[in-house]
Parts: C-alpha cells; sequence; structure tokens
C-alpha cells in the first residue's frame, strides 16, 4: 500500500495512458487482472472548456475504477485552469489529474502543449503552481527524460513539479526525440526514487517481470507503468501483481486463455459501445491478443477485417479447430 495526495493505492501496477486504447472497456477489462491505479485516455484543455461530445466520451468513468486519473494536455495556463474549474463544475468523478508533460506528437507540441513544455522548464513550474491552485484534487505529472540527448533536464523539472506542488510523477524514460523509439533508458534517472519527495511511477519497455523488477531497482520507483507491453496481455498484469504481492511467477496464458480473454475484452466492448463500434476497435486492439502464438498470421489478417460479433465468434471458432487440428497432428 502506498499513497499521494489523498489516495491510496493498494499496490504498485499503474495502467499507462494510451490514447486510442485506455478506453472505459479496455481500463475496466485490464483493471480485474490487478491494476492498482489508472488513467484516462488525455484530453484537451479546450476540449473541455468547450465540453464537446467527444471529450465527454473520454471522461466517462466507471464506478470500478478508483482510484483513477484524468489526464489533461494542454499550452497555455489560463486554459488549463478554466479546464480544471470546468471538471470540477461538471462533477466528473475523477481522483486525480495528471497534467500531460510528455506528449510528443507535432499537433500537440505545435500548441505548447505535452511535451514542448520540457523546454520552457520556468514557465512549465509557474503553469503547475497555478494548476495546483486551482485543482481540488491532487494533482500528478507524467514527464520525460527530456527534449533530446543534449537536453536532459528530467531532475531540474522533477524539483520544479514539486515545488510547484505535484503529489505524483511518472517518467517515461525517452527523450521526446526518441517518440517511442529505442530502449527506455531507466539508468539515466538511476536512484531518483530515493531523493524525491513526492512517489515515481516509472514508465518504459515494462514487458516483462525481469525489465518491471528491474526498473524499479535502478529508479528506486514506487510503482510501475504497464503500457505497450499490456496490449492483449491481460495475463502480465496479473503476473506483475502476483509478483510483487509475493514473488510468484504466474505461467504466460496459453493461447486457449488468450482467446477465452479476447472474446471477453470482446464482449465488454459490445456492452460499452453497441457492436459497430465495438467491431472497429476489436480490429485495432484485437491482434496484439494473437501477437506471439504460432499460426496465427492469417487468423490476425481476418480479425483486422471483422464487422459483426458473429463474424468474430465464427473467427475464434476457427482458431479453436486449427488448433485441435495441430494438436491430432502432433499426437
Ligand atoms: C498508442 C500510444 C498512446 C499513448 N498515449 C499517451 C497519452 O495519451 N498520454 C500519455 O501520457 N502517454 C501516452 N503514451 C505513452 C505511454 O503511457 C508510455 O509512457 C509509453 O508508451 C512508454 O511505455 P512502453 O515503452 O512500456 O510502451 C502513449 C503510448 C502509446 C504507445
Amino acid at each position: 500500500m502506498w499513497s499521494f495526495g489523498n489516495i491510496k493505492v493498494s499496490g504498485k501496477v499503474v495502467l499507462g495512458p494510451m490514447a486510442g486504447v485506455t478506453t472505459l472497456a479496455y481500463r475496466t477489462f485490464m483493471k480485474r487482472f490487478g491494476v492498482d491505479l489508472l488513467y484516462t485516455e488525455m484530453v484537451s484543455d479546450c476540449g473541455v472548456i468547450y465540453d464537446s461530445r467527444n471529450t465527454r466520451k473520454y471522461l466517462e468513468i466507471g464506478k470500478n475504477e478508483h482510484p483513477i486519473g484524468v489526464q489533461l494536455f494542454g499550452g497555455k495556463t489560463d486554459n488549463l485552469v478554466k479546464a480544471i474549474h470546468k471538471l470540477q463544475m461538471l462533477g466528473i468523478p475523477y481522483d486525480f489529474l495528471d497534467i500531460n508533460l510528455g506528449c510528443p506528437m507535432p499537433k500537440v507540441m505545435r500548441n505548447g502543449a505535452g511535451a514542448s513544455w520540457l523546454t520552457r522548464p520556468e514557465d512549465l513550474e509557474a503553469m503547475m503552481r497555478q494548476v495546483v491552485n486551482a485543482s481540488d484534487k491532487p494533482i500528478s505529472a507524467k514527464i520525460r527524460l527530456g527534449s533530446d540527448d543534449k537536453n536532459i533536464n528530467v531532475r531540474d523539472v522533477v524539483s520544479r513539479l514539486e515545488r510547484a506542488g505535484v503529489s505524483l510523477i511518472a517518467i517515461h524514460t525517452r527523450t521526446t526525440k526518441q517518440i517511442y523509439q529505442g530502449f527506455a533508458r531507466h539508468e539515466e534517472i538511476r536512484d531518483l526514487g530515493l531523493k524525491m519527495k513526492v512517489p515515481l511511477v516509472i514508465s518504459g519497455d515494462i514487458n516483462s517481470i525481469d525489465n518491471a523488477a528491474r526498473a524499479l531497482d535502478i529508479t528506486k520507483a514506487t510503482a510501475v507503468m504497464v503500457a505497450r507491453g499490456g496490449l492483449g496481455r491481460p495475463r502480465f498484469v496479473a503476473q506483475l501483481h502476483q509478483y510483487f504481492k509475493n514473488g510468484e511467477r504466474l505461467p504466460e496464458a496459453t493461447l486457449k486463455e488468450q482467446l477465452s480473454y479476447l472474446r471477453q475484452f470482446a464482449k465488454q466492448l459490445v456492452n460499452l459501445k453497441g457492436e459497430e463500434i465495438a467491431m472497429k476497435e476489436l480490429r485495432g486492439i484485437g491482434v496484439h491478443f494473437l501477437n506471439g502464438y504460432a499460426g496465427m498470421k492469417p487468423f490476425k489478417t481476418q480479425l483486422i477485417q471483422i464487422t459483426t460479433f458473429a463474424e468474430f465468434d465464427l473467427l475464434l471458432k476457427r482458431i479453436r479447430y486449427s488448433m485441435n487440428n495441430k494438436a491430432l497432428d502432433n499426437y
């Protein structure tokens, strides 16, 4: 058990925000495997201020998702503050508010938002002070090492965030220039967690029990953030949960188990979004459930084309049939 602000967190597994992925359905599905802390997909300050229909969808929070943070991005202090007031007025039931200071996408950076703040540390500190003042919930921040290899300013930014009054900091140990490429570089912040006043969540290449344990050991972070490493791998969350609880290593999911997880996820999507949208989202995320299992290539091609749940179910039957035949071949 650890805490930040007034929030108590029961374990070390954090599900990182991923735009287009960590929807209500994805979060709800993953949570029950042992996620301890969640973030929504990011929403823009202006989207919140104008209360756009799309933004409202991103702000949907399920009753079993707590503790959960809404992630906000924006390049102007005034708008961020306005957005916070609006979120409070709307009564969105989030537990903490995360400010995105790490998004490398040009359309975000162009407006001075996301990782663009890392190039203006003084402005960043002043903005975060105002954000902390405006919010009646704890504020967290998600940052990167710095803009590029010549501008690694993570330690300075962490001190500034702490001075501004944030309650939790997540660090993705790539630079903005790296986007999502190359390896995460936890060594750059060796032992930083020991020196920090607020809990540290470590992000970047958390894709195996050993990598997660190593990331905690190197950085002395309090918790790990699962992002791409958990795509289509609910068992990975369960593995981390169990390992941190008592050192036990759960086996990887068998293909049969993966197909059952995939079907559960698809059902959850349909329940929350209706069949049409659900199948669209499944076409994007579903293939991750088949990654790493032999002979799945043709089925993945079919999965990215399905349009109805009945088609999807038929596809699962075909995969099961091919598995049984293989089992007979091997016999
Ligand atoms: C498709 C995708 C979308 C992402 N969206 C967000 C986002 O909205 N906000 C954010 O702070 N980070 C976002 N991230 C970054 C992740 O939360 C995480 O920090 C990063 O992927 C590094 O972890 P990994 O190497 O384990 O994937 C995104 C990453 C991916 C791959």
